[in-house]
C-alpha cells in the first residue's frame, strides 16, 4: 500500500471515519455519535442505517480534511463489515466498495471487535501481544489470550446480555438516559457502592476460586459471564424503592452498587484468564472501557504499567481502530474471510482456547512471579477476591 489508509466505522450508532499513516498514526478523526435514538431509550436500526446514509459523506470529508489528505491520495479503504446491525453495516460497506472501486485501491472488510482490539496501540505503542484482552462494548463481552495478532483463543464470553447491554438495560430501569454506561457512571459517583449486595453471577463456584483459577477450570467454560441475573436483581430491588416511593434517593446507590458488582466480575474474570496464561498484561477495549471505575480497579489489581486501555475516546466506536486493524489484516494479506456486511461473525483467527496456546506464542509471556512475590507482583484486590 501506498498512502495513507481510511477507516469507516458504521456497525450501531457511531458514523466514524478516520485516516491513519502507514505506521498507524492517526493524522485525522472524526465521530458522529447518532442522537437520533435518545428519544426511544435504546437503538433504533431502521433510523440508525438512515442517519449513517446522510452522515457518511460529510464525516469522510471532515476527516480527509482534518488530515490534510486528498482522497486520491488513499491507499486503502478499511470498513467495519460485522458484526453490527445489518442496515448500518450495510451503509458503511456498500460505500467503501464503491469509493475504493473509483479510487483503484483495495477494500478490507474488518471485524469490529479485532477494531476493539487494536483502539489501544492508537495510543500506546506498548499495547501489543502478547497480552489477555478484556473486550466489553455494548453487543461483546469477550476474554481473549492474545499471543500475537491474527491468532486468538477464546477463554470467555457472555452467557447473555454483553456488559454494555447490561450498563445500558439497568440505566432503563433507573429512569437515566441511553446510553447507560456514562449515565451510570455519572450517577454511581454520588452513590454507596456497598450499599446494596447484588449477585456477581457466576463468580463462585463455577471454577473460580480465591487467589486464580486453573486451566481445568477454562476447559469447563467458567471463565464465562453472565449479567441477566444481576439485571433482575436490580429490578426487583427498583421495583420494591419505587413502590416505597424511595427510587429517586436511593438512585445513586442503586447505580454504584451495580457498577460495581459488574466490575468485581469483569477483574475478577480478566485476572484469572491472566493467570492461566501466566501473562501479566492485560488490553482492555470497547466502550465499557471507558469506565473510569473499571480501568482504576484493574489499575489497582494488576499493578501499574500492565494495564493498556488506551483513551476514552478511543475505547468509543471510532474509525481509526477499523483503519489500524485494517493495516494489520493488509500487511497480513488476509482478511479472515470477511468480504461484506454480516451482522454476526466470530473475530477471524478466533478458536476455543486450549491449555496449549499457553506455550503457542512467538514471543514467549513474561514469567508470572510466584505468588507472594512483594510488590512488583500481580496484586489482588481484597475487593475482587471477595465473594458474595
Ligand atoms: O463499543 P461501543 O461504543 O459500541 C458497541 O460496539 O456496542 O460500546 C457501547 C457500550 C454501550 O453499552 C455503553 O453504555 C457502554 O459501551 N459504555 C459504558 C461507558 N461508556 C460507554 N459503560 C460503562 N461505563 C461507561 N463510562
Ligand atoms: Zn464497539
Amino acid at each position: 500500500m501506498s498512502g495513507p489508509i481510511l477507516g469507516i466505522e458504521t456497525t450501531c450508532d457511531e458514523t466514524s471515519a478516520a485516516v491513519l499513516d502507514e505506521h498507524g498514526t492517526i493524522l485525522g478523526m472524526v465521530i458522529h455519535s447518532q442522537d437520533v435514538h435518545r428519544v426511544y431509550g435504546g437503538v433504533v436500526p431502521e433510523l440508525a442505517a438512515r442517519d449513517h446514509l446522510k452522515r457518511i459523506e460529510p464525516v469522510v470529508t471532515a476527516a480527509l480534511r482534518d488530515a490534510g489528505t486528498r482522497r486520491r491520495d488513499l491507499g486503502a479503504i478499511a470498513v467495519a463489515a460485522g458484526p453490527g446491525l445489518i442496515g448500518a453495516l450495510l451503509v458503511g460497506v456498500t460505500w467503501s466498495r464503491a469509493a475504493a472501486f473509483a479510487l483503484g485501491i483495495p477494500m478490507i472488510p474488518v471485524h469490529h471487535m479485532e477494531g476493539h482490539l487494536f483502539g489501544p496501540v492508537l495510543d500506546d505503542p506498548g499495547a501489543v501481544p502478547p497480552f489477555v484482552a478484556l473486550l466489553v462494548s455494548g453487543g461483546h463481552t469477550l476474554l481473549l489470550w492474545v499471543p500475537e495478532w491474527g491468532r486468538y483463543f477464546l477463554m470467555g464470553e457472555t452467557r447473555d446480555d454483553a456488559a454494555g447491554e447490561a450498563f445500558d438495560k439497568v440505566a432503563k430501569l433507573l429512569g437515566l438516559p441511553y446510553p447507560g454506561g456514562p449515565a451510570i457512571e455519572r450517577a454511581a459517583a454520588a452513590g454507596d457502592p456497598e450499599r446494596y449486595s447484588f449477585p456477581r453471577p457466576m463468580l463462585q463456584g463455577g471454577g473460580w476460586r480465591r487467589g486464580g483459577a486453573t486451566p481445568a477450570a477454562t476447559a469447563q467454560g467458567s471463565l464465562d459471564f453472565s449479567f441477566s441475573g444481576l439485571k433482575t436483581a436490580v429490578a426487583r430491588t427498583v421495583e420494591r424503592l419505587a413502590e416505597a416511593d424511595a427510587l429517586d434517593a436511593e438512585r445513586p446507590h442503586l447505580a454504584a452498587s451495580f457498577q460495581e458488582a459488574v466490575i468485581d466480575v469483569l477483574a475478577a474474570r480478566a485476572r484469572a484468564a491472566m493467570d492461566i496464561v501466566g501473562c501479566d498484561r492485560l488490553v482492555l477495549g470497547g466502550g465499557v472501557a471507558a469506565n473510569r471505575a473499571l480501568r482504576s480497579r484493574l489499575r489497582e489489581d494488576i499493578g501499574p504499567g500492565r494495564l493498556f486501555a488506551g483513551s476514552v475516546r478511543l475505547s468509543m466506536d471510532n474509525g481509526a481502530m477499523i483503519a489500524r486493524a485494517g493495516l494489520f489484516r493488509l500487511a497480513a494479506g488476509s482478511y479472515g474471510g470477511l468480504t461484506d456486511a454480516i451482522a454476526s461473525v466470530p473475530i477471524p483467527g478466533a478458536r476455543p482456547w486450549e491449555p496449549a496456546a499457553r506455550l503457542a506464542s512467538s514471543r514467549p509471556p513474561p514469567p508470572s512471579p510466584p505468588k507472594g512475590a512483594g510488590p512488583s507482583g500481580p496484586q489482588i484486590s481484597s475487593r475482587a477476591r471477595t465473594s458474595h
